[in-house]
């Protein structure tokens, strides 16, 4: 990618070099919700050094054999072949096997550790929420990005008001993005007590991979589909937006 400066966004290294997400992990810099901000925004944050920051993400600078999906390299379709591939085909191996976990875990243990009541209730409400937004890029706003390559050949029509749309989806990370932030407090960031049973355990594990699988799977989305997708519906073809339509049914 082109030089790293204290003004380059952190979604911008992250969809350059997917390999830093693990960087920004290891920081606790936030590169899925907060992708927008600068690198010194974002190290003032978390009180880091920027230049000592730079030096580990440039020496991430060339991509490895193993290395995350490279989304930035993808085509719009390709790109949403592979969302649903890695992360809601994911989704919804594993949001009935939390479900069930953090049901059976508050009620056998939420006497001891009655923050396991709070953590069931923000799950359930992250549980419906994702299923429904998963489902409505599924179902409406992916395959409308699939047109797009289409319409710049001239030939499907996109009738959906993608930047509304690509908003609303966006606001939906960002609620997202707060309860995994809730799931990491009351786990005490994933560690189970001496006492937990292998259940227990399990569910920390799991809610640990979904924060690492969302932070992949909403940085595609916010730092490379979405941008992509409006900037080839802002080149000229055969678009007609019709916002109100669309703001009606999303
Ligand atoms: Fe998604
Ligand atoms: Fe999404």
């Amino acid at each position: 990618m082109k030089e790293i400066t204290t003004e380059t966004t952190i979604g911008e290294i992250v969809r350059a070099v997917p390999a830093t997400s693990r960087i920004f992990e290891n920081l606790k810099i936030d590169y899925c919700c907060g992708g927008k901000k600068s690198l010194a925004e974002a190290c003032r944050g978390k009180g880091l050094d920027p230049a000592t920051v730079i030096a580990m993400l440039s020496a991430l600078d060339q991509p490895a054999n193993g290395a995350p999906a490279n989304a930035d390299a993808m085509g719009l379709s390709e790109l949403c072949d592979h969302i649903q591939q890695a992360h809601h085909g994911y989704l919804r191996e594993e949001l009935p096997r939390l479900d069930f976990m953090t049901r059976k875990v508050a009620a056998v243990h939420g006497e001891h550790e009655p923050r396991l009541f709070e953590l069931r209730k923000t799950f359930e409400t992250f549980n419906a929420e994702m299923t429904t937004h998963t489902n409505e890029e599924d179902e409406i706003v992916f395959p409308e990005i699939r047109k797009l390559e289409a319409k710049s050949n001239g030939g499907a029509v996109v009738i959906l008001n993608l930047p509304a749309s690509l908003e609303k989806l966006e606001r939906e990370h960002d609620s997202a993005g707060a309860a995994l932030e809730q799931f990491k407090a009351l786990s005490d960031n994933y560690t189970p007590p001496d006492w937990a049973c292998n259940t227990f355990r399990a569910l920390y594990d799991g809610l640990a991979h979904l924060e690492k699988n969302m932070h992949q799977h909403v940085h595609k989305e916010n730092n490379v589909l979405f941008p992509k997708a409006l900037a080839v519906a802002g080149k000229p073809g055969k678009t007609e937006s019709k916002p109100h339509a669309a703001s009606q049914h999303l």
